[in-house]
């Protein structure tokens, strides 16, 4: 199956991603003058975002990384995530942690390791998302920085997955309906 079979539309460009990461680049650059910076990536849909974001910061940077699974929604689910893999460092205390997320949908997993974090010790803790889809907010949270907010759509690409598929796309899609309703 042709790669370009699946996608119904390109919802935001190579260029329009590109100009993003610049002006949050920059933001962040501007913002974290005189911190130690540690970009902390949420495997596996922050990679893409990350490589990109990291090269064009004009300040000292570290990174880190943690995977998490979030239990589903619903009114049985405890609202908890799963740590996979921890970040493992003596020096938390010292770190201002930005958190790097490809999208935020209910709200759960940036609220809850932003949480986790601060009580873990971090100096501070900050989110960076690249999408941003408010409309399926299930916890009140509001990321620090973020790239676009977007309808709620089946979107890959850019990191993004479908069946682990699609992550290494520069864009960002919109699955066709027929893919995953089959
Ligand atoms: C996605 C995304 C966030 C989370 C956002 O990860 O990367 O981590 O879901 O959803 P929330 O706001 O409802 O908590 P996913 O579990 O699909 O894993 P992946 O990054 O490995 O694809």
């Amino acid at each position: 199956m042709q790669m370009n079979d699946s996608i119904e539309r390109v919802l935001i460009t190579e260029e329009e991603i590109q100009t993003a990461v610049r002006r949050m680049a920059d933001d962040i650059s501007r913002d974290y003058e005189g911190k130690n910076l540690v970009l902390l990536g949420i495997l596996k849909g922050s990679v893409v975002f990350m490589g990109d974001l990291m090269k064009r910061l004009s300040i000292p940077v570290q990174i880190d990384f943690m995977k998490v699974s979030s239990y589903g929604s619903g009114t049985t689910s405890k609202g908890l995530v799963d740590i996979i893999l921890d970040i493992r460092r003596k020096d938390l205390g010292n770190c201002d942690i930005l958190i790097i997320e490809d999208i935020i949908d209910s709200g759960k997993t940036l609220s809850y390791l932003a949480k986790y974090l601060k009580e873990k010790g971090a100096r501070s803790v900050r989110t960076c998302t690249m999408l941003d889809k408010p409309s399926r907010r299930e916890v009140e949270f509001q990321p620090d920085y973020s790239g676009f907010e977007i309808p709620d759509e089946f979107v890959i690409g850019y990191g993004l997955d479908y069946d682990e598929k699609f992550r290494a796309l520069p864009f960002v899609g919109i699955l066709k309906r027929e893919i995953y309703e089959k």
